[in-house]
């Protein structure tokens, strides 16, 4: 391969974790950008409402969204959750005030259940 690319995106979210195939894009100095990042469209309830997420936001004094997106920024994944909210785009961009422990990425990385909600 010549050229390597810059990003490669992947269906990425607390139910579909990828958590093999992270490591090894990153390894390649590729950029690894999660879609779907609250699970998309008709599936945000469940992993909103996730009982493990919910508990961390908490703990945090933040919202289950912004638990999601955090771990995934402290996995190096880029995130590009979809809103048409103006409220939670900006609660979107605040992810820097708080940072998970290792117990509590430990405790989301125990939610995958390999449940991919799409296929492009
Ligand atoms: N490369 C690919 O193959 C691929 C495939 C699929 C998707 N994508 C891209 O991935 C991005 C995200 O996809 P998506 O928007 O379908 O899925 P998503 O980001 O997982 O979920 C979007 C849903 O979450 C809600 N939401 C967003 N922020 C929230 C918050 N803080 N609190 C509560 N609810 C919140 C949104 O509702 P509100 O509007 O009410 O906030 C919307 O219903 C898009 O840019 C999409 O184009 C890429």
């Amino acid at each position: 391969m010549d050229t390597v690319p810059a990003v490669v995106q992947n269906e990425i979210h607390p139910y579909y974790q990828e958590n093999d195939v992270i490591p090894f894009i990153q390894d390649l100095g590729i950029v690894v950008q999660g879609w779907y990042p609250l699970g998309g469209r008709g599936h945000t309830g469940e992993l909103l409402g996730d009982s493990v997420i919910s508990e961390i936001a908490g703990a945090h004094g933040v919202s289950s969204a912004q638990v999601i997106l955090r771990w995934n920024l402290q996995k190096g994944v880029a995130v590009i959750p979809g809103s048409s909210n103006p409220d939670h785009i900006r609660e979107n961009t605040e992810l820097y005030h708080f940072s998970l422990t290792k117990d509590e990425i430990a405790r989301i990385d125990a939610l995958d259940r390999g449940e991919k909600h799409d296929w492009y």
